[in-house]
C-alpha cells in the first residue's frame, strides 16, 4: 500500500530589516503606485550585515526543530534549495548542520544527508519531492527530513528589478502521515525548456534578467506543467472529461511570487487555458471580447504581447475572474507583500501565509502549488489539508514577525546591498541568532565563512 507523505510543519525566517516600497520609488523616482499596485509590493526584506543565506537556513531550521521539540536523532536529512549560496563546492547544508551543531552539540548531527538542491527558484519543490519519494520508498532511517528554502533576491541599484528584491528562508518538516498536507505524487506535472529569461553567472553578485520574457517564460512553463497536472488528473479519473475545469477541483492555491502582481498574471493565464471551451467561457467572451490570435509567435511572444495582456487585464475585471482569485489566491499574497522575491521560498511563504490567514475550516481541500524557477522550470502540484491543520497552524507567526522588523533608509539599504558593511558592523547587532563572525584569510581557509550562534 502507499504510504501517505507530506508536510508536517513550516517555519519561515525574514530578516529583521525591510525598505519600504514608498521610499525606494521616491527615491528612484517612480510613482509608488507602480510598486505599490501596479507590482503589488509594499515592502522589501533585506538581510543585515552579518546575514546570509545559511544563517537565514540555519534559523529556519532551528526554529522547525524546537517547534516540534525534535531531537538530531529524529532527522534523517537536511536538504537546502538556494539559488544564491554563498560558496560553489559546499552546500548551505552543511553548513546549518554545523551551525545546529552548536545548539545540539557537535556531532550531534553527523548521520544526516545533508546535499544542495539547485534551480533557480523552483530548486526547493524539486528537493521536496525528492525527500518525500524517498520516505515514500521506506529507505528514511529517522522519522523526519528538512528541506530548507533560503533566498536572497538582488538586482541592480536602479533596475527594473530593483523593487523587485527581498529575503527569505522556509523550513518545511517532512514526514510520513504528516498533520498539515498530505501530498498527491501521482498528480505532479512538470514543464522544462532549457531558456535564458533569469540567471546569475558564478562572479556576479546579482542577476542577469530579461524582466518582460521572464515573465513570458514563467507564462509557459506554468502551462505546460498544468497541461500534465491534468493529464494526471484524467488518468486517475478525477477528472472525467477534457472539457472539464481543473480549477474547479482545487481549492486554494500559491504560486511562486517574484512580485505579486506575477500571481495574478499566471493565475489569469491559468484560468484563460483552463476554462477555454466551457459553457462559462462564451459568457466572458461575451464580456470582454474575442482571444486574440498566436499565429506566427511564439508562446513567450505571445503571452508578453500588448494583445494578450490586454485580454488578460480585461479577463482579471470579469466578477468570474474576481471571485476565484479573492477565494483561492489572495490570502497567499498577505506575506508576500511585506518580503518581496525569496526565490526559493517564495511559493512556500504563500502557502503558509494562506494557513494564517483563512479562518474557514480548510480540512480535506485540496491545495494547489505552481512553482517556477528560471532557467527553465515550472512544476504544478497539490496536497490534502489534514484534519489536525489547525493544531500547526496555530503555532505559526509569519504575520508576527513581519510587524517586528524595522524600516530602514535607502541608504542603509544601498550601503548593505553594495557590501559596504563589514558583517561585525550590522544595522541591528546580532542576538539569539546564527551570525556571519569571520572570512578566512590564511592560505588554507581563504574566504571560508565561520559562523557562530550570538546569545
Ligand atoms: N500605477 C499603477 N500601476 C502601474 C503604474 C502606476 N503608475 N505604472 C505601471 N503600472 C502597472 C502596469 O500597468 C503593470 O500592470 P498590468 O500588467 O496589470 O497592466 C505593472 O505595473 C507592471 O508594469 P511593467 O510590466 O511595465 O513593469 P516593469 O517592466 O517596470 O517591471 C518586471 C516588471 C519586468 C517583472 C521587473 O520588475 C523585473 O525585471 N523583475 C525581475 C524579474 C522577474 O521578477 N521576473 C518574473 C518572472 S521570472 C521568475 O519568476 C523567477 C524569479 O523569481 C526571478
Amino acid at each position: 500500500m502507499r504510504k501517505t507523505v507530506g508536510v508536517d510543519d513550516i517555519a519561515a525566517y525574514v530578516p529583521k530589516l525591510y525598505v519600504d516600497a514608498e521610499d525606494l520609488a521616491e527615491e528612484r523616482g517612480i510613482p509608488p503606485s507602480k510598486l505599490i499596485k501596479g507590482l503589488g509590493i509594499e515592502k522589501l526584506a533585506i538581510p543585515d550585515a552579518h546575514e546570509d543565506a545559511a544563517t537565514m537556513a540555519a534559523m529556519a531550521t532551528l526554529e522547525v526543530m524546537e517547534k516540534n521539540d525534535l531531537s538530531p536523532k529524529d532527522i534523517d536529512f537536511i536538504q537546502v534549495a538556494t539559488e544564491t549560496g554563498p560558496d560553489a563546492a559546499k552546500p548551505i547544508s552543511c553548513y546549518v548542520q554545523g551551525m545546529l551543531e552548536q545548539i545540539y552539540g557537535r556531532g550531534s548531527f553527523d548521520h544526516v544527508g545533508a546535499p544542495e538542491t539547485k534551480f533557480a527558484c523552483v530548486g526547493a519543490t524539486y528537493a521536496m519531492i525528492d525527500r518525500l519519494a524517498y520516505i515514500a520508498s521506506g529507505w528514511n532511517r529517522a522519522e523526519y527530513s528538512i528541506v530548507v528554502a533560503t533566498d536572497i533576491a538582488m538586482y541592480e541599484l536602479n533596475s527594473s528589478g530593483e523593487p523587485t528584491q527581498g529575503a527569505a528562508a522556509v523550513a518545511l518538516l517532512l514526514k510520513e502521515n504528516p498533520r498539515l498536507l498530505a501530498y498527491e505524487p501521482r498528480l505532479t506535472g512538470f514543464g522544462t525548456v532549457d531558456d535564458r529569461d533569469f540567471f546569475r553567472p558564478i562572479e556576479r553578485k546579482t542577476a542577469v534578467v530579461d524582466g518582460q520574457y521572464s515573465v513570458g517564460c514563467y507564462l509557459r512553463d506554468m502551462r505546460i506543467a498544468a497541461d500534465a497536472y491534468k493529464r494526471n488528473m484524467l488518468e486517475l479519473g478525477l477528472l472525467k472529461h477534457p472539457r472539464e475545469s481543473v480549477a474547479d477541483k482545487i481549492d486554494l492555491a500559491a504560486f511562486h511570487s517574484p512580485f505579486p502582481k506575477m500571481v495574478q498574471y499566471a493565475f489569469a493565464s491559468f484560468l484563460i487555458h483552463d476554462w477555454r471551451g466551457l459553457p462559462r467561457w462564451k459568457r466572458i467572451l461575451e464580456e470582454i471580447g474575442p482571444e486574440p490570435s498566436r499565429e506566427g509567435l511564439t508562446d513567450v511572444e505571445f503571452y508578453i504581447s500588448d494583445e494578450y495582456k490586454n485580454f488578460r487585464r480585461k479577463f482579471t475585471r470579469t466578477e468570474e475572474f474576481r471571485r476565484e482569485y479573492e477565494d483561492k489566491i489572495e490570502d497567499s499574497l498577505i506575506a508576500l507583500r511585506q518580503i518581496g522575491n525569496s526565490y526559493t521560498a517564495s511559493v512556500w511563504l504563500g502557502v503558509e501565509s494562506h494557513f494564517e490567514a483563512r479562518a474557514d475550516d480548510l480540512a480535506g481541500k485540496r491545495f494547489g502549488v505552481g512553482s517556477y524557477g528560471s532557467g527553465s522550470s515550472a512544476i504544478v502540484c497539490s496536497f490534502i489539508v489534514q484534519p489536525d491543520y489547525k493544531e500547526v497552524v496555530k503555532k505559526m507567526d509569519l504575520m508576527e514577525k513581519l510587524n517586528r522588523r524595522r524600516r530602514i533608509p535607502i541608504s542603509v539599504y544601498e550601503d548593505l546591498h553594495e557590501g559596504r558593511l563589514n558583517f561585525c558592523e550590522s544595522v541591528i547587532p546580532p542576538k539569539n541568532e546564527f551570525s556571519l563572525v569571520s572570512l578566512g584569510k590564511r592560505s588554507h581557509d581563504m574566504g571560508y565563512r565561520y559562523y557562530k550562534y550570538v546569545k
